[in-house]
C-alpha cells in the first residue's frame, strides 16, 4: 500500500533565522493560513523561549490556524519546553519538538559536557514534554556526525521517554546521500523500539545534496521530510519543500508509490509570498519556482513545447499554480473583470478594497495601456500591506525632485499622518537619498538602511518598479517594499513601508 510522507515545514522557524529574514508577528501569520492552504502536515511556527515576540506569534498561529500540527521548538530546557507548550496549548494539534546537539562536536563545544549527562538530560526532556503534550519529535543535533553507537541509544532512549517522532539532522550538510540513506536503514536495524516512532529528517544544503539527502533517507523508511519554501534556511538553507514534494510526485513510481498530501498549486503562490514577505528573491533558475523554471528560449525547444508540451517540460506548470495568461486588461476593463483575473491570480479582494486597487488599476492602465499579471502582482503587493492602512502611521502622499549628474538632488516628501499631511525637504548625493533624508525628517526616526534593491516586474520602458528595502532596528533588520512606475516613489513607498513596521513593532512590544 502507498504510504504517506508528512511534510513538516519549518519557513517559519528554520529559515526566519536567516540573517535579514526575520518577520513580525502579522506576516507569521499569513505565511501560516498560506502553509494550512497548501496542506502541509506540520507548521513549525517558532522557537518561543527565543524571543517575547516569537512566543506571541507562534500563540497566534497555534489559536487561529486550523489544519496541520502546529509545532514549537525547545532546548532540552524545562523553561524552553514550558514556554513552548504555553505558545501551542490552544492549537488543536500540538506538538512540542525538542534538540540538543548529540555529535563530540557538539557535546563538548557547545554543551561542555559529555555522553551520559547529554543522554539523561534529554529523556528527562522529553519526558517533561510527553507530560505536557501528547505528541513530541527528538532531534540528536548534528546527528550526521553523531558516533552511530551512541545515536542508536539517545534515539532508542528517546523514544522510551515518549517521543513518537525522531528526527535526524544533517545540521551542517556534511552528508552523502548514499551514506545519509545507510544512516537511515542503520537506524532502523539498530534501535529496538524504533516501529514506535516514525523517522523524520532536517537536511541542510550546505553541499547542494538536501533533497538529494532527504530522498535517499525516505528510500530507506524515513516518513517525514522538514523542509522550507523556497529552500530558505541557516546559511545555504534547507531542503527545498516544492522541490522535495515535485521529485515525490513527479516520480511516484521511483520511491515505491510514496505520496504526499501537499495542494500542489498552492506552490507557486507560497513561494512568492514568502520571497517577498522574508524579502529574498528567487533565483531565475531555482527549479520549480523560479522565474525560468518553465520557460524555453532555444527554437528546438520552443518547437517541441508547442507541438508536444512533455518533449521539453517534466511538470505542467499548472500543476504548481502558474497560469496561462489569456486576458489582458485594459483601462476599458471593469471591476468585474479586474477581480476575475485577481482571483485567478490568488487575490481575493473585499470588498472595501476594491475602490482604491481598482483606482491603481485604472491610472496604471491609464500609462501602461496593457496591464499583464505581473503588473497586478505587483499592485497588490504594494496595496496588501502586513499592517492595515488604518494603523500605519505614515502613508505617501506627494513628492517633487530637483535633480541632475552635476548638482545634489533635492526632494520634498509630504506624508500623510493623523494630524494631516507633513512636508519636508532635504538634499541628498542624488535623488533616493535626498528622498529618504526629507522621509526621515518627517518621521524623525533615523533609520539604517542595510539593503536597497530595485527590479522591473514587467518589461518595457513603462514598467513597474519595485523597490525591497532593508532598514535596521535594534539589531534586526525589517523589510519594506514599495511599487510604482516612478521609481522615486516607489523607493519612497518602500522607506516608509519599514517605518511603519518598526512603528508597529516598537508599539507592540511595548503593549
Ligand atoms: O539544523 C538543525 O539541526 C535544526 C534542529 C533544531 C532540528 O534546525
Ligand atoms: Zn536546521
Amino acid at each position: 500500500m502507498a504510504e504517506k510522507i508528512l511534510i513538516f515545514d519549518t519557513t517559519l522557524r528554520d529559515a526566519e533565522q536567516t540573517p535579514g529574514a526575520a518577520l513580525n508577528g502579522a506576516e507569521k501569520l499569513a505565511i501560516a493560513k498560506h502553509l494550512a492552504n497548501l496542506n502541509v502536515d506540520v507548521i513549525e511556527a517558532g522557537f518561543p523561549r527565543s524571543s517575547p515576540a516569537d512566543f506571541e506569534a507562534v500563540k497566534q498561529i497555534a489559536n487561529e490556524v486550523e489544519g496541520p500540527e502546529i509545532c514549537a521548538l525547545s532546548r532540552i530546557v524545562e523553561k524552553d519546553i514550558t514556554d513552548a507548550w504555553e505558545a501551542i496549548k490552544d492549537s488543536t494539534r500540538p506538538r512540542i519538538h525538542t534538540f540538543v546537539g548529540t555529535s563530540e562536536i557538539h557535546i563538548q563545544g557547545i554543551m561542555r559536557s559529555n555522553r551520559e549527562t547529554i543522554l539523561q538530560r534529554s529523556t528527562e526532556a522529553v519526558g517533561y514534554a510527553r507530560s505536557l503534550c501528547a505528541t513530541v519529535e527528538f532531534s540528536p543535533m548534528d546527528a550526521a556526525r553523531t558516533e552511530p553507537d551512541y545515536l542508536f541509544q539517545i534515539v532508542e532512549a528517546t523514544i522510551e521517554a515518549g517521543a513518537s517522532i525522531i528526527n535526524i539532522p544533517d545540521t551542517v550538510g556534511y552528508a552523502i546521500p548514499s551514506e545519509f540513506g545507510r544512516l537511515i536503514a542503520e537506524i532502523r536495524q539498530n534501535v529496538q523500539n524504533i516501529d514506535r516512532a516514525i523517522i523524520s529528517v532536517h537536511c541542510h544544503n550546505d553541499l547542494g545534496l538536501a533533497v538529494a539527502n532527504s530522498i535517499e533517507a525516505i528510500k530507506n523508511g524515513a516518513r517525514q521530510i522538514e523542509c522550507t519554501v523556497n529552500g530558505l534556511g541557516e546559511r545555504a538553507g534547507n531542503t527545498s519543500l516544492e522541490e522535495i514534494v515535485m521529485a515525490i510526485r513527479t516520480r511516484r513510481n521511483h520511491f515505491g508509490g510514496v505520496y504526499t498530501d501537499v495542494n500542489a498549486s498552492e506552490i507557486v503562490p507560497i513561494s512568492r509570498l514568502v520571497s517577498r514577505t522574508m524579502g529574498i528573491p528567487v533565483a531565475p533558475n531555482k527549479a520549480i519556482v523560479g522565474a525560468n523554471a518553465f520557460a524555453h528560449s532555444s527554437g528546438i525547444h520552443q518547437d517541441g513545447v508547442i507541438k508536444q508540451r512533455d518533449t521539453f517540460e517534466i511538470i505542467n506548470p499548472k500543476e504548481v499554480g502558474l497560469q496561462e495568461s489569456q486576458i489582458i486588461l485594459s483601462p476599458r476593463s471593469g471591476r468585474n473583470a479586474l477581480r476575475h483575473r485577481l482571483s485567478i491570480l490568488g487575490y481575493e479582494i473585499e470588498p472595501e478594497q476594491m475602490d482604491s486597487v481598482y483606482d491603481r488599476f485604472l491610472a496604471l492602465a491609464d500609462k501602461k495601456k496593457e496591464v499583464h499579471d505581473a503588473d497586478l502582482e505587483a499592485i497588490m503587493r504594494d496595496e496588501i500591506r502586513t499592517i492595515p492602512v488604518s494603523e500605519a502611521a505614515y502613508r505617501f502622499d506627494h513628492i517633487q525632485i530637483f535633480s541632475g549628474n552635476n548638482i545634489s538632488s533635492t526632494a520634498t516628501v509630504g506624508l500623510q499622518t493623523a494630524d494631516g499631511i507633513v512636508t519636508e525637504a532635504a538634499t541628498g548625493d542624488g535623488p533616493v537619498n535626498a528622498t529618504y533624508r526629507a522621509i526621515d525628517r518627517v518621521t524623525d526616526l533615523p533609520l539604517k538602511l542595510s539593503d536597497y534593491s530595485i527590479r522591473s516586474v514587467t518589461e518595457g520602458k513603462d514598467a513597474i518598479g519595485e523597490v525591497t528595502v532593508k532598514v535596521e532596528d535594534k539589531g534586526r533588520l525589517i523589510v519594506g517594499h514599495g511599487a510604482s512606475t516612478d521609481i522615486i516613489e516607489a523607493s519612497a513607498k518602500a522607506y516608509i513601508n519599514a517605518i511603519n513596521k518598526v512603528i508597529h513593532s516598537q508599539e507592540n512590544a511595548g503593549s
